[in-house]
């Protein structure tokens, strides 16, 4: 194994061939130098978070110690993402209810449009605004935040969202309220696991042949969204919106560099464009 840590990995130009000695070396193992365990195999991914032994945030600390007591805080104490017990399973309900209902196809001529104003505007460059803005549009207005105040929660999911890296662990790091074991490994009471979610994306068990790109695959295993009962319910719309603003930017025959570096962040490997 090198010296490359999971969260380094998040950085490099292609982790891949490192995802793969993980999953063949190391499914489910503690990782030292980053003190906490690290799940990288299909079996193990889907373990972690179905689990009733483990956390999404350590139980200690329900919202993040830097935030407690501000707007932010507050904000993330109300979020359906991070929690764990009776009301993640309520909320979770009424989000995933509101989210089947949604209107993917209107989602997406929304996002077409507004990714053509952001082409249009020019500037320093529109990945920022398509990678962020857009889709926090489409979705503000699709809650009916339309006339300008789509623009206004957009610009207030970004602040909130640098409030919080700076004291909060990975969204998929858990934390074991009591004793986790899997494969015979037992982490105790308070350790962390990391889910390496790429990782398990590659794991040949559940994906033959993985490394190949092959649009047609029967029932591929995607942990792109998580898992268990965690598992996002944002895919379709999420989905819908990415697939509109490619469409986009391929009519607009705009392409990215070809070998970008990767922002300093743990849990989302995301281009500096
Ligand atoms: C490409 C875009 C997206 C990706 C890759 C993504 C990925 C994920 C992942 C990996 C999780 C699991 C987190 C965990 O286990 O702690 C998650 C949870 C969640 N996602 Fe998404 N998501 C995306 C877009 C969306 C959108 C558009 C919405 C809603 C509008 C959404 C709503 C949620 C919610 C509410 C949860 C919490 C589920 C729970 O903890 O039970 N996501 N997402």
């Amino acid at each position: 194994m090198t010296a490359t840590t999971p969260i380094d990995a998040v950085r490099l130009p292609d982790p891949y061939p490192y995802y793969a000695r993980l999953v063949s070396e190391r499914p489910f193992a503690h990782d030292e130098e980053l003190g906490a365990w690290v799940a990288a195999d299909a079996a193990a991914v889907r373990a972690v978070p179905g689990s009733d032994a483990l956390r999404a945030r350590p139980p200690a600390e329900p919202v993040p110690r830097g935030i407690v007591g501000t707007p932010a805080g507050e904000v993330f104490a109300d979020l359906v993402r991070m929690t764990d017990g009776t009301v993640q399973v309520r909320l979770k309900t009424v989000v995933a209810d509101a989210l089947a209902r949604a209107d993917t196809a209107y989602a997406a001529r929304l996002t077409a449009r507004f990714t053509r104003e952001a082409l249009e505007a020019g500037g320093a460059g529109p990945w920022e605004e398509l990678m962020f803005g857009v889709p926090a549009r489409v979705v503000a207005a699709l809650t009916g935040l339309t006339d300008g105040a789509d623009r206004e929660a957009a610009r207030a999911i970004a602040d909130l969202v640098q409030c919080i890296p700076a004291s909060a662990p990975p969204a998929q790091q858990r934390a074991a309220a009591t004793p986790f074991v899997h494969d015979g490994r037992a982490v105790a009471g308070g350790q962390q696991i990391l889910v390496l979610l790429a990782a398990a994306n590659r794991d040949p068990a559940v994906n033959p042949d993985p490394h190949a790109l092959s649009p047609g695959r029967v029932n591929p295993m995607v942990f792109t969204f998580g898992a268990s009962s965690h598992r996002c319910p944002g895919e379709p719309l999420a989905s819908a919106l990415a697939a509109a603003i490619v469409t986009e930017l391929r009519t607009a025959g705009l392409s990215t560099t070809d070998t970008p570096t990767y922002r300093l962040l743990a849990n989302a490997r995301i281009p500096n464009l």
